[in-house]
């Protein structure tokens, strides 16, 4: 990642920010972003189209912070939501409705009347029923529901089994092999608007292939359904680019590109229609980094595991007690003299599975600092309270500094909502 350099004394910098510094002055655990990151993986993804008409729809579930949104919605994104939640955030940050596709299988009525009533640009619609509730909602409100079908194509996106959304036994998408008989379906119902076919087969794919897979089998449904006569105004291909956690090879930006395009863009109708996609990782995943402090060093006496305990937990950044993931660790101002020594990097929360990292080499002293790299993605927007720990302070960098886009959550706000019934009292 460039934007993280070491300064002459070494200390770790994002995007030119000591993040030592940053500790101080917002204290730790602490999500960190790079604005210039964002921007450049945004700029590098639309200049891979040139000047094919495309859209590229930010999955929100990535990051969903508003002044991240706000930093999207300027670069012209569109966006992928999957709640009512998202639509508001999404709204409430000035992205345009025009420029969002509703996703997600269990879309409630609420949710689908306030996207129809902000006017979004489609909803990727998930099953038949769906299909019904929709039309009824849009026949209450007097209006036409844009409406794309998400396909299951049925294509191994070869990533871990929690991420994988593209395959038959996956609870994602209509089977492709029902999608005709559902755009006729559309076509008679006059609530409803076919606008595009979608699919979106998993997340941290390193391999274009499945990609262009499943390309291909969009366009052979295309293809039924213009024999048929219904006609489309757009593609979706999703999102699901991989990022490099530690020792991956992912495909760049343009390679992903490339793999789609030259698969629609042979196709006499495809390429003709605006191609979507929906990178949340991609565009944010880099960027970010956890900062944490070391609480205790519990070094083995003998030849047991070391833990280092750090104060951020499974509760801020989940993903490698879900996934397994294995995210890189660095110390922020690495001690030139100290000998490295293989550390568990585990949080204080009370899990077994809490861990950070495994077995990580590194030289740390307590109150020392370490980020944990390629964060931005899928970090806070899963956070939880678990160990009624409040959620990390979120700080954004650019070259004016670091600003506080995200405050940490008090104690008191964890339970606001909660109350004490008077038989208690
Ligand atoms: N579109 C749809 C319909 C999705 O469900 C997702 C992600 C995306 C787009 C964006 O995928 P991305 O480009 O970010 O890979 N928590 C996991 C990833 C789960 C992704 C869920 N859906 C992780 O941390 O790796």
């Amino acid at each position: 990642y460039d934007h993280l350099t070491r300064s002459a004394d070494q200390t770790l910098c994002l995007e030119g920010c000591a993040l030592d510094q940053i500790a101080a002055e917002f204290g730790t655990p602490t999500y960190v972003y790079s604005r210039s990151a964002i921007e450049r993986a945004y700029t590098e993804l639309t200049t891979a189209f040139g000047d094919r008409p495309h859209r590229i729809c930010y999955a929100v579930k990535a990051n969903s912070n508003l002044a991240i949104l706000a930093l999207l919605a300027r670069l012209g994104a569109g966006f992928d939501i999957v709640s009512g939640g998202e639509l508001a955030r999404v709204l409430k940050a000035g992205g345009a409705a025009e420029k969002i596709v509703f996703s997600g299988v269990g879309k409630t009525r609420d949710e689908i009347e306030q996207a129809l009533r902000a006017g979004v640009g489609c909803l990727n619609v998930e099953s038949e029923a769906e299909l019904a509730r929709i039309s009824e909602v849009a026949a209450g409100l007097g209006v036409v529901a844009p409406i794309s079908l998400r396909v299951n194509p049925d294509v191994d996106a070869k990533t871990h089994p929690y991420i994988s959304t593209g395959l038959k036994d996956n609870k994602f998408g209509v089977p492709i092999e029902q999608a005709p008989a559902l755009y006729r379906h559309i076509a008679r119902d006059a609530n409803l608007k076919a606008v595009g076919i979608d699919c979106h087969i998993g997340s941290q794919i390193t391999d274009v292939s499945p990609f262009a897979d499943a390309a291909r089998r969009v366009l052979a449904l295309l293809d039924t359904l213009v024999l048929e006569g219904i006609e489309l105004a757009h593609l979706d291909l999703g999102g699901g680019l991989g990022i490099r956690y530690t020792d991956e090879q992912p495909p760049s930006a343009a390679d992903w590109v490339d793999a789609v395009t030259s698969v629609i863009d042979r196709h006499p109708i495809a390429r003709h229609l605006p191609l979507m996609l929906e990178p949340g990782k991609f565009l944010v995943g880099p960027s970010g980094v956890l900062l944490s402090r070391v609480e205790y060093l519990k070094p083995h006496p003998s030849d047991g595991k070391s833990f280092a305990i750090v104060d951020a937990a499974m509760n801020d950044l989940v993903r490698p007690a879900l996934y397994g993931s294995v995210m890189a660790i660095e110390a922020v101002k690495p001690d030139p003299v100290m000998a490295a020594k293989d550390w568990e990097i585990v949080g204080p929360v009370c899990e077994t599975g809490d861990f950070l990292g495994h077995g990580r080499s590194l030289a740390l002293a307590q109150g020392d600092l370490i980020a944990v790299l390629g964060a931005g993605a899928y970090g806070f927007s899963m956070a939880s309270n678990y160990n009624t720990r409040g959620r990390a302070a979120e700080v954004l960098v650019d070259e004016r500094g670091a600003t506080l886009i995200g405050a940490r959550e008090s104690v008191e706000s964890l339970w606001a909502l909660e109350s004490i019934p008077p038989s208690l009292m």
